[in-house]
């Protein structure tokens, strides 16, 4: 069993779990960073953080073309259904989805949530996603949070944190969070795509080195790692 994820540029990231494809966050018209065109993308699942433009991006058009079933909270879930998206799999903080190939289980975020049209999005989430005998978490966007530590108490291979600050955590409290969730990778996301989020990830990537226990997993838009 192997997981190999790629990033698209901001939070998006397509796993690849024995040949099954999970979308995560697919911001991608619009996204000066964008690794890939929406039209392009195959996937039989889209988790959403929440419902924010920069992380539901394609989602509606993605699921309607391939029939991928939305993971997403309950208000979210009720916006994509009234989108005419079918495929709608609703929770909420401390439920977990099973997918079949993938787990996932919505975690909180502290963070806003409404849909550029101003509906309501509910609370805003991070995912711990199980599938090919890993585990991983996606923090969506958010702030550090204490329970960052549970979250981390079962080993984690790897860890997507936001690091641009402004919207988000930025470096110095990405790396409290890498520090109590103790993954084995942590990947930035959520940098770089705007201006004001700017950071300059060869710094965080050798605090992570110095300051951690982590190895950080630095690459451009469109790269690949394989757990
Ligand atoms: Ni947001
Ligand atoms: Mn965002």
């Amino acid at each position: 069993m192997s997981v190999t994820f790629t990033w698209l540029g901001h939070s998006a990231f397509l796993f690849d779990i024995d040949g099954r494809k999970l979308l995560v966050d697919p911001f991608l018209t619009d996204n000066p960073l964008a690794a890939m065109n929406a039209d392009e993308i195959e996937a039989e699942a889209i988790l959403v953080s929440h419902a924010h433009g920069d992380h539901v991006g394609d989602t509606v058009a993605i699921a309607e073309r391939t029939g991928a079933v939305v993971v997403c909270n309950f208000e979210m879930g009720n916006w994509f259904l009234n989108q005419g998206v079918e495929n709608v799999a609703q929770g909420n903080p401390g439920g977990t989805y099973d997918g079949g190939f993938f787990k996932a289980k919505w975690t909180i975020a502290h963070h806003s949530s409404s849909f550029p049209d101003g509906t309501y999005g509910g609370q805003p989430n991070g995912f711990i996603i199980t599938a090919g005998g890993k585990k991983m978490y996606f923090a969506g966007d958010t702030a550090l949070f204490m329970d960052m530590q549970q979250i981390g108490a079962v080993r984690l291979d790897v860890a997507f944190l936001p690091i641009g600050d402004l919207f988000t955590m930025g470096i110095d409290d990405s790396i409290q969070a890498t520090k109590w969730l103790n993954p084995q990778h942590v990947v930035p996301m959520h940098f770089n795509t705007w201006p004001p989020i700017t950071q300059d990830v060869v710094t965080w990537a050798d605090r992570i080195h110095r300051e951690t226990s982590a190895s950080p997993v630095v690459f451009d838009p469109g790269g690949s790692f394989t757990l």
